[in-house]
């Protein structure tokens, strides 16, 4: 009776947790290829048009990149009519984006009913995981190598979740390389990745010659989920959300883009001041909890000369500036480094990177991390857009992550041995 009892809770708490899920059922992701500024604005002008719900998964750009959107079923053949009428060229690239979503939901499941994460040994790191597990993963693998990682919380989340950072390093008062992962919390597969680079890296130390050399010199620090509040929110809510959850006042809509968030032309072209688009700036830099308390990390600590940002997806290797054409002033170095890291990247797999600065490479984006710390000094600034070019977008199947990890992990190095060996 017991037990039966208790299974019928059980199924009633699967029944709550996957109804209080968004359904995607039936919603398409639609690649446009816009031809002209002309058709790009008109693109663009549908995410003034609220009541059409559409989710920019790509951004119009002025260099004519494919722009990616997911729209809800009920407005699709609105969408198409007017795509059409303006004979502005599309392709479903996802028919239904719910029925990825529930292979994700799937694999999760079976993952999580054989899997041991009790020790980082035993984690699955080819499956995508909850806040709880990677916490749990961090804390396992601070306790496993206690000379080499400790966890430092850098600040709390708007929802009181601890931002937590990974520091590894080998000796007092080094410079350090910062990676984050996950600001924007749908996109997994960072989340994922930067889980495998931990690993990674406690698994080198001592073996790998450059990676022991770097960390007998330099620190690294990484930054798994950057956005807790919204990956916790992927999880239980809305798989698709990108933004932070701190509310807005004067509106219903909730979050704002923490990648547009930053004193850096804040304000600028490339943000919006509407709070119900992705790319809302939020009513002041630094006004996001999980932003600000990057800037009072890197500013006291003073000494980080390398600084990646992990977003996903469209595989391209970016660096300053997003918010203004000037040209960085090491530019050359940074075009010269970013070419050595895709291709030691694309080594591995074969996967093709683009790369540039920001401005020239996707589109004119204000209040972005990396330019500003590169405005602070940190020359070595660089983001990536990791796998794919679209086929699954944000929904990239957990198989994917192991080959993802381990390729950017080739590029990775090389801006870290670069900086290493320059550390202005
Ligand atoms: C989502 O909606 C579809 C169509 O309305 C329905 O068949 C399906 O059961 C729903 N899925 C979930 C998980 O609620
Ligand atoms: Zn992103």
């Amino acid at each position: 009776m017991l037990y039966k009892m208790r299974g019928i809770l059980v199924l009633l708490a699967l029944v709550a947790a996957a109804s209080s899920m968004e359904n995607f059922s039936g919603q398409q992701v639609l690649r446009i290829f816009p031809t002209d500024e002309d058709q790009v604005n008109l693109v663009r002008a549908l995410e003034d048009l609220e009541h059409l719900q559409i989710d920019f998964w790509t951004s119009p750009s002025r260099v004519l990149l494919p722009i990616d959107i997911r729209v809800p079923f009920r407005n699709l053949q609105s969408v198409k009519v007017y795509l059409e009428s303006n004979n502005i060229q599309y392709s479903i690239m996802i028919h239904d984006i719910q029925s990825l979503l529930n292979e994700e939901q799937n694999d999760m499941r079976r993952n999580r009913a054989t899997e041991n994460t009790r020790s980082t040994d035993s984690f699955n790191y080819a499956a995508y995981h909850t806040f709880d597990e990677i916490n749990a993963f961090i804390d396992n693998l601070v306790r496993e190598n206690p000379n080499l990682v400790s966890k430092i919380q850098i600040g709390s989340s708007y929802e009181g979740r601890p931002l937590n950072v990974l520091k590894f390093s080998t000796g007092p008062n080094r410079p350090a390389f910062w990676i984050d992962t996950g600001i924007h919390s749908r996109e997994w597969v960072t989340q994922a990745s930067g889980v495998w680079f931990a690993k990674k890296i406690v698994t080198d130390y001592g073996k790998d010659a450059s990676l022991t050399n770097t960390l007998n010199k330099i620190d690294i620090l990484l930054e798994i989920v950057t956005n807790p509040d919204g990956f916790v929110y992927t999880h239980t809510s809305n798989r698709m959300w990108r933004k932070t959850r701190s509310p807005n006042s004067g509106s219903r809509c909730i979050g704002t883009d923490p990648n547009r968030n930053w004193d850096a032309g804040f304000g600028g072209p490339g943000s919006s001041s509407n709070a119900c688009t992705e790319t809302y700036r939020g009513r002041a830099a630094h006004s996001e909890p999980e932003v600000k308390a990057i800037v009072d990390f890197v500013k006291s600590h003073g000494n980080i000369k390398g600084f990646v940002s992990i977003h996903s997806y469209s595989q391209m290797l970016l660096f300053p500036y997003g918010y203004t054409s000037a040209r960085a002033p090491n530019h050359d170095e940074l075009n010269a480094v970013s070419r050595d890291a895709v291709n030691a990247l694309a080594s591995l797999y074969g996967t093709a990177y683009t790369y540039g600065s920001i401005i020239t490479t996707i589109y004119q984006a204000s209040g972005g991390t990396i330019d500003w710390t590169y405005d602070q000094g940190i020359k070595h600034s660089y983001t990536f857009e990791l796998r794919d070019t679209g086929r699954y977008g944000f929904a990239l199947p957990a198989n994917q992550i192991i080959p993802t990890a381990e390729e950017t992990w080739l590029a990775l190095t090389k801006l870290i041995e670069h900086t290493r060996d320059n550390p202005y």
